[in-house]
Formats: C-alpha cells, structure tokens, sequence
C-alpha cells in the first residue's frame, strides 16, 4: 500500500546486499511511496551482491562507498546531491559486520584488530556519514537519518559478541549526532531497535535459530520482518515524525518490555 508520504523527498541508502537485507525491503518501501534515492554498498559487497537488480527496479543510481572511509563518503554525498537535483531528506545507515564474529573468536577471546575494524564498520561509520553530512551542510531541515541496532546494547545476548557494544556505541553517536544535527538545522536522529531478522548479517550470529525462535515466542506480536522495519523506516522518514529525535525505538513485536510469556514458562513447566 502505498501512501506517498515520501513523494518529493530524496536521500541515500546504505546495506542493500540481497533481497532480505532490511535496507533492500526499505528501499523498495521508500520507491513505493514515491521518495527517490542513491544505493550505496561497499565496493567487495557490490561485486558479491544483486544491488544492480534492486537499482533497476527502484530507478536509482548505485555508489560504491566503504562507509568507514572518509574521502568515499565525501564523493558519495556530493554526487547523491549532483544526480538527486537537491539535499538530502533521508539516510538509512544499514550496516554492522564484527571480525570476530565471522572468525569465530569468542567475547572473551577477541584479535583487537579485528575489534577494532568491526567497531569501525559498525558503529564509527554512522559518525563518519554525519559528520560529513553535517559539513558539507548536505540536509534538508526537518530531514531525517535512521540507524539499525539490536536489544544487545542493552542486555546480554552471549553469542552477539563484541556487536553489542558496538551498537551501544551506535546508539550513543545517535543521541549525540542528533543534538547537534537538530540545533543546526533540524535533522532528526534516531536508531531502530529491530527484532532479530533472517538477514546475511543476522544469520552470522551463532545459534541464530534458537535466538529466533526464542525471541518469537516472547514477544507477544512475534517478530517483527524486514518489512514492518522498512514500513517503521518509512514513518520515521516522513514528516508525521517531525518532532522524534535522538530516541533508540524498539521496534520487536513487545519483546523488549516482556519479562517471560506464557508460552516459554510452558515449555519448562513439569508435566
Ligand atoms: N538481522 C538482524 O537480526 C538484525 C537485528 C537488529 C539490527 N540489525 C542491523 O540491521 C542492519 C542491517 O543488517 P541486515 O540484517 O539487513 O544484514 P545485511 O547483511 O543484509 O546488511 C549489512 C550490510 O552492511 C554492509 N557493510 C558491511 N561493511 C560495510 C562497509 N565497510 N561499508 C559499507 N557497508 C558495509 C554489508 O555490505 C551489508 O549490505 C545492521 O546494522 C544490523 O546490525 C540486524
């Protein structure tokens, strides 16, 4: 269903790898509802992935741009701007991959390096992208950018690994950004906090299944999809959220207020 509640706006998209990246289903909700929009990936994830099918679909254009490079992120605000005929209303920053996590070190057991590149890529990146937003004076006021995290940079979730504090980390840059970014000229700054979700960036978390599975049967309207985050994404930005900033928003079905539900207390129940 499409409401046009986009229609005129103009922004970037960063984290279309495949079809069942949350970014993917955003930018197919963004076109839909008649915004229009820069696809941006990093250069290896570009050769590896489909972006070029969702860019055909979507009429944008695709810039390759390693998020955590500063010069990159410069060319891709000003050419964004150059072939969107404007600034900049929206930006979805959809990125997180931890080194660790794909060797398999443990929290306990980390390569610093790889801490460090993960840290960068995940968190870093999102001050990297507003600081160049904010220099080059490259939004629209009222414009509006959206960040994706995990409940992990609240709670523990054992095998999230060092990403949970890089998503504490994110969401910090998120309040932070956001005061400066408000002040200045009215940009809205917020992080999604998003139900686990079959992703590639998802799937990389050990036990991926049961921590699913589990999270489903805790919240009481189940876990949230790709596209009920792409829809949330949606509202977040168009104008109807004008006055929501620096805010971390969980968006997971009431998992993060439950304590226990009736369906997991069953299932240790003695019968
Ligand atoms: N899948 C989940 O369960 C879940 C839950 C909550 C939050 N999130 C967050 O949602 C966001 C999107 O992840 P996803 O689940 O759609 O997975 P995904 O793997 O489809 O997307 C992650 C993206 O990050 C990109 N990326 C990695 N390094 C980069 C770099 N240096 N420069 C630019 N881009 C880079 C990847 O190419 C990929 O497109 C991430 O921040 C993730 O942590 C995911």
């Amino acid at each position: 269903m499409s409401y046009q509640l986009l229609k005129g706006k103009r922004g970037i998209i960063f984290g279309a790898l495949d079809e069942n990246s949350i970014a993917w289903k955003t930018a197919e909700r963004v076109h839909e509802e008649g915004g229009t929009f820069v696809l941006t990936n990093a250069p290896v994830a570009l050769r590896m992935g489909q972006i070029d099918a969702l860019a055909e679909k979507t009429g944008a254009k695709v810039i390759a741009a390693d998020a955590t490079n500063l010069y990159d992120l410069q060319e891709l605000v000003e050419k964004s701007i150059e072939i969107l005929g404007g600034k900049l209303d929206f930006v979805l920053h959809s990125i997180g991959m931890s080194v660790n996590v794909r060797k398999g070190r443990h929290y306990t057991d980390q390569k610093y390096d790889f801490t460090t590149k993960g840290w960068d890529v995940s968190a870093v990146s999102f001050h990297k992208l507003m600081q160049t937003l904010y220099q080059k004076e490259a939004m629209n006021a009222w414009g509006s950018i959206v960040g994706l995290t995990y409940m992990a940079a609240q709670r523990t979730f054992p095998d999230y690994n060092d990403m949970a504090d890089n998503k504490a980390y994110l969401e910090s840059i998120a309040r932070s950004f956001g005061y400066f970014f408000g002040q200045k000229s009215q940009v809205r700054v917020n992080t999604i906090s998003q139900s686990p979700t079959m992703t590639t960036a998802g799937k990389g978390v050990k036990g991926f299944d049961g921590f699913i599975n589990y999270a489903e049967k805790m919240a009481p309207l189940g876990n949230a999809s790709a596209l009920d985050c792409a829809n949330y994404t949606i509202s977040l930005f168009s104008d109807l959220t004008k006055m929501v900033t620096m805010q971390n928003l969980f968006h997971d079905g009431g998992f993060s207020k439950v304590g226990v539900s009736q369906e997991v207390v069953d299932m240790f129940e003695n019968h």
